[in-house]
């Protein structure tokens, strides 16, 4: 089977192919050594998510983690790298949050994106094994970014205010400011 050779950076916004639509993956095999690749790139960056449009591929294929270091900050169970995919997302209640997130393909940056605090995720795992499981929280937020890559739209348009995108390296004075607010 012939590979995809693929890069390790990450495309930036601007790029086209952040904003096709993904295809779905029928040859499940085609994609394991892809697979491995996007989880080991979660074990040796701090990063909590890659998507394959990220990565120039047009597949609906997502790695993502709750790294221990994010759990002690944000809550929740840490998870090891994983994929996902052909996901599914569906919200368990009605319940919005917002926090911080921040994006691969807008380096820098971040910014408080509402998402849903409680969903069900599907699809299958690399191996073609169907997947049905509930995610909350952090763990939620980050699986909902990442399915957003496949579809084309960047945490920017999930936003409710963009007066919050900042840059990182101004997130302690926009708190300080925000603190006197
Ligand atoms: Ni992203």
């Amino acid at each position: 089977m012939k590979e995809q050779i693929l890069t390790t950076t990450p495309l930036k916004m601007g790029h086209p192919s952040l904003r096709k639509p993904c295809q779905k993956i029928k040859d499940f095999e085609r994609v394991q050594s892809m697979a491995v690749f996007f989880k080991e790139l979660l074990l040796t960056n701090p990063w909590s998510g890659i998507a394959a449009p990220q990565l120039d591929v047009n597949l609906q294929l997502v790695a993502f983690q709750l790294a221990p270091d994010v759990a002690a900050r944000k809550g929740g169970i840490p998870c090891p790298p994983r994929v996902l995919i052909n996901p599914v997302i569906t919200p368990l209640t009605d319940e919005i949050y917002e926090d911080w997130e921040a994006c691969l393909s807008l380096p820098d940056l971040m910014g408080r994106v509402p998402r849903f605090r409680h969903i069900r995720f599907e699809g299958f795992d690399e191996m073609g094994n169907p997947v049905c499981e509930e995610a909350h929280d952090h763990l939620a937020r980050i699986i909902q970014h990442e399915c957003d890559h496949l579809f084309g739209v960047l945490y920017p348009e999930r936003m409710a205010d963009l007066k919050t995108l900042i840059y990182r390296d101004q997130f302690e004075v926009w708190q300080e400011a925000a603190a006197l607010l």
